[in-house]
């Protein structure tokens, strides 16, 4: 069984595709015939390649947590995706897509955002490269992450508030959608995650699988061998997980587990876990697990951290669901809370809240004393500092 890649229409399983309006179809049908061939190249690679040493910072450290991995009595590393430039994975892919919008010969970049991490991420790539930036975000995101809207106003880019629905993620991708279908000549569409039409979910997936092309590498040359025995990320919409899995989901004795945003609790109707809440559906351009009435209106999802705050999940991760290649559990918004404490007064890392659902993996399985245990730290918790404030207050 292959995991990983897509067939030609974008179909993991029964999961994927590219359910669009016709406006849209010489665009997503553009990006279609030419990602592979464009991402393949040389002289694409050469820049990419270079750009991810000497500007991201990467290889980012995966770092043995002594402290850590003494309170859960088993082997615990964290990559460091929290220490690229910009504070989180979001620029691998941010990059990688403005990169090929330039090769396409785009002129205008949009992007949606929720943590603003995203959003940062494409305003910074757009800096760099000389192209124009709108990035939208949904109103209750824009009050929430405020230090990333600064920065990508500092960057130059437009940020545009979605007002519609919950005000948040799935309401930016919407307008973004929007902006597109009106603007489908000059523009170029950096979605944030491995969701959207095909190719979207492999093209990010794809911009991602450093990550784990590096533990793997990291991994041999600390223990001597390339697989750990779990991986565990957390999922909004996966990008950080499809990362972290990409190049150990055909590798059978690797356990993968994702980390889903339970918000409340997954019975208390304000939740963003969408295995536990979600039927087959399509959202934003592709056919996925959704969280959704019987009727298929979207239900508003909820959780404390702006980045998983999602209703849908990528195709890839739907299926990996589907086929129990992958356990999911849900972490409500006091567990990842607890979790972002723990980890700062142990190791000295503050980490995004998002992140901090992962982590919080270690409170609800138990791990041998030898299991080798790679956790996806996908960002900083700068953003996070008012939240983190309020806690420490209360
Ligand atoms: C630090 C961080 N981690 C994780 C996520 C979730 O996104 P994804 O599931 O695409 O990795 C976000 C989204 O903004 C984020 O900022």
């Amino acid at each position: 069984m292959n995991y990983k890649n897509p067939d030609e229409n974008g179909y993991y399983g029964e999961f994927g595709g590219a359910f669009i309006p016709e406006m849209l179809y010489p665009n997503v049908e553009e990006l279609q015939k030419n990602y592979l061939d464009i991402i393949a190249s040389e002289d694409f690679q050469a820049e990419y390649q270079d750009l991810l040493k000497n500007y991201v910072g990467r290889a980012t450290p995966l770092y043995f947590a002594k402290n850590l991995s003494n309170k859960y009595n088993t082997q615990i590393y964290l990559k460091r995706e929290d220490l690229n430039h910009t504070g989180a994975h979001k620029i691998n892919n941010a990059l990688g897509q403005v990169l090929l919008a330039k090769r396409l010969g785009k002129t205008r970049i949009i992007a949606e955002t929720g943590a603003g991490q995203h959003g940062v991420a494409t305003a910074t790539a757009c800096a760099l490269l000389g192209l124009e930036c709108i990035v939208y975000m949904g109103e209750i995101d824009i009050q929430r992450q405020a230090p990333n809207v600064a920065r990508m106003k500092m960057l130059g880019a437009e940020v545009v508030a979605a007002t519609s629905g919950s005000k948040t993620l799935k309401d930016a991708v919407n307008e973004a959608l929007r902006d597109w279908i009106n603007n489908p000549v000059t523009t170029h569409y950096v979605i944030g995650s491995v969701v959207g039409p095909h190719p979207f979910p492999d093209l990010v997936a794809r911009f991602q699988s450093i990550i784990s092309k590096e533990i793997k590498e990291q991994l041999q040359e600390k223990i001597g061998r390339e697989n750990p025995d779990y991986v565990i990320a957390c999922v909004g919409g996966g990008s950080n997980a499809a990362g972290t899995f990409y190049h150990f989901v055909e590798e059978k004795e690797v356990k993968i587990i994702a980390a889903e945003a339970g918000g409340l609790g997954v019975d208390s109707g304000k939740s963003a876990a969408t295995t536990f809440l979600g039927t087959l559906g399509v959202l934003h351009g592709s056919k996925s697990l959704v969280m959704q009435t019987e009727d298929g209106q979207v239900i508003e999802p909820h959780s404390i951290s702006a980045g998983l705050d999602y209703p849908g999940i990528g195709p890839f991760h739907a299926h990996l669901f589907k086929e129990k290649r992958a356990e999911f559990f849900s972490i409500n918004d006091d567990e990842a809370l607890k979790c972002a404490f723990d980890l700062t007064k142990l190791e000295g890392i503050i980490p995004a809240l998002e992140s901090s659902h992962a982590l919080a993996v270690l409170d609800k399985k138990k791990f041998n004393e030898n299991d080798v245990v790679v956790i996806c730290l996908s960002g900083r918790g700068d953003k996070d500092m008012e939240t983190y404030l309020k806690e420490i207050r209360s």
